[in-house]
């Protein structure tokens, strides 16, 4: 089954985004992706676009994110700084608001020794678990939380989808991510002396959260006949991506509640 989109007039997509979504990004770099968005809809209006750095220390690290900031601000876009993914629920601004999309591309907190490390891998669960715990609460009611993150040892060890139930939210999604979805887009590694540098991202993906809560209330799950996964919800298998529904494996309806 295909998501029905709607298409009315004046709506602008972008692979998972629509200028209708109201859409926080999470620790942007040089502030790429939120434009690419905002480019895309003709307007930023409906989009807060953040960093962890301050202003001075972006514009330090990364060679484009004055003009991206300033073109952002042109558009409508919301930008702030210093927010931390770990404790935004308590920011002046983002506490009153709701998202129906809260978005955080390649989470990372920062080049403390090998990523094999133990205590490295742990320093990235916890920022994964504090932006779980935030982005809940501040997410519209169905509303949806995406990481982007790589695939495979040490990064498949995070453990994302156990956080994300930690924090009483479900896996939905799991879709490959193109960096072609988003012209103008450039990954960066967004600590060190390197900063301003891409990292490679090899096979990606974006991994899609619910709400624990209103993903039983819908109590459809589809088993995928190519891996036999089930997944909640309508779309993507969480195990191997194939779109799901009628003619793969078809909706099992089964007693949740
Ligand atoms: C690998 S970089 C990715 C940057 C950007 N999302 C991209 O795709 O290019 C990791 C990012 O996580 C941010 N970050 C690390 N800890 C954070 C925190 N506690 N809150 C918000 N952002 C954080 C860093 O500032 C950095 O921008």
């Amino acid at each position: 089954m295909t998501r029905r989109r709607k298409t009315g007039r004046g709506v602008k997509w972008l692979s998972h985004y629509s200028s209708e979504q109201s859409i926080l990004v999470v620790g942007d770099g040089d502030f790429s992706f939120s434009l690419a968005l905002a480019t895309a809809f003709g307007s930023g209006v409906n989009i807060v676009a953040t960093s962890l750095d301050s202003y001075e220390a972006l514009i330090g690290k990364y060679s484009k994110a004055e003009l991206n900031v300033m073109e952002l601000k042109t558009m409508g876009a919301k930008v702030l700084h210093h927010i931390n993914a770990k404790s935004m629920m308590r920011h002046s601004f983002l506490e009153t608001r709701r998202f129906h999309r809260i978005v955080f591309n390649f989470p990372h907190s920062g080049f403390k020794g090998s990523e094999y490390e133990m205590h490295v891998v742990i320093s990235h669960r916890e920022l994964v678990k504090g932006f779980f715990t935030n982005a809940r609460y501040l997410l519209q009611p169905y509303g949806e939380i995406h990481i982007s993150n790589k695939i495979g040892y040490p990064y498949d060890s995070w453990n994302i989808e156990q956080l994300a139930l930690e924090s009483s939210l479900t896996m939905i999604g799991r879709v490959s991510f193109q960096k072609q979805d988003y012209p103008g887009y450039n990954q960066k590694r967004g600590d060190g002396a390197r900063s301003d540098q891409p990292f490679p991202l090899g096979y990606c993906c974006t991994f899609k959260f619910q709400d624990h809560k209103e993903v039983q209330e819908r109590s459809v799950v589809y088993r995928c006949y190519i891996c036999h996964i089930s997944s909640y919800y309508h779309y993507d298998c969480v195990g191997c991506g194939a779109t799901l529904g009628l003619g793969n494996g078809g909706p099992l309806h089964l007693a949740y509640r």
